[in-house]
């Protein structure tokens, strides 16, 4: 397994099976709709990284690559409320950006609710445009939502740009 290791006790890898106990905990923690175990087991097949301090898991960061569109989307992040607001969210999307760089895609995209202001401040903080509105109308509880498809241009790798 690939660990790369980072300052203050950090660490960042691939997720593996025995993770997902902790990425569970951290998932219903942090979305009204938690996903399944199924759901985290096709994500293997992804860019699946957790973030640990002293090893303990703080967050995680899903990521599928569409080769044929030369595209990627961040299916998920989420990070322990306990761990908030001190850069691991940064930690996690950076990491994956500079994978994504390496394999040559070209674009990051991701959907986020309006209402999620602390994440759409993440996102634009680390260069995202939003480059579409997505409404979906209200069901007969009232409950409309409405969604921001962000995007970032990566920059090509340093071997592709030498090619
Ligand atoms: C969104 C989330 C992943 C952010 O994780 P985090 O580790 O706290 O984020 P970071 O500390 O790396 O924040 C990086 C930047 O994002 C912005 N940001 C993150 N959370 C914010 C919040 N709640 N309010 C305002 N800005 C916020 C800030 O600009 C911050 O930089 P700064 O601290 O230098 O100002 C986390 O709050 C979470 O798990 N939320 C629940 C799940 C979720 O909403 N996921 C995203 C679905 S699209």
């Amino acid at each position: 397994m690939n660990v790369n290791a980072l300052d203050h006790g950090k660490s960042i890898r691939s997720a593996t099976e025995e993770d997902f106990d902790r990425v569970m905990e951290i998932d219903r923690l942090s979305f009204s709709a938690p996903w399944i175990e199924n759901f985290f087991k096709s994500a293997l097949k992804d860019i699946f990284l957790v973030l640990e301090k002293e090893r303990e898991i703080v967050g995680y960061v899903i990521t599928c690559v569409c080769h044929d569109l030369e595209k990627a989307v961040i299916l998920r992040i989420a990070v322990h409320p306990d761990h908030r607001g001190k850069g691991a969210a940064g930690i996690l999307i950076r990491t994956c950006l500079d994978m994504l760089i390496q394999k040559d895609i070209g674009v990051v995209e991701l959907d986020v609710e309006l209402i999620s202001r602390g994440a759409i401040r993440l996102y634009e903080k680390l260069g995202f445009k939003i480059a579409n509105v997505i409404v979906f109308p209200s069901d007969f509880t009232g409950n409309g939502e409405t969604f921001y498809v962000m995007r970032l241009v990566l920059p090509k790798s340093e071997e592709q740009a030498m090619s």
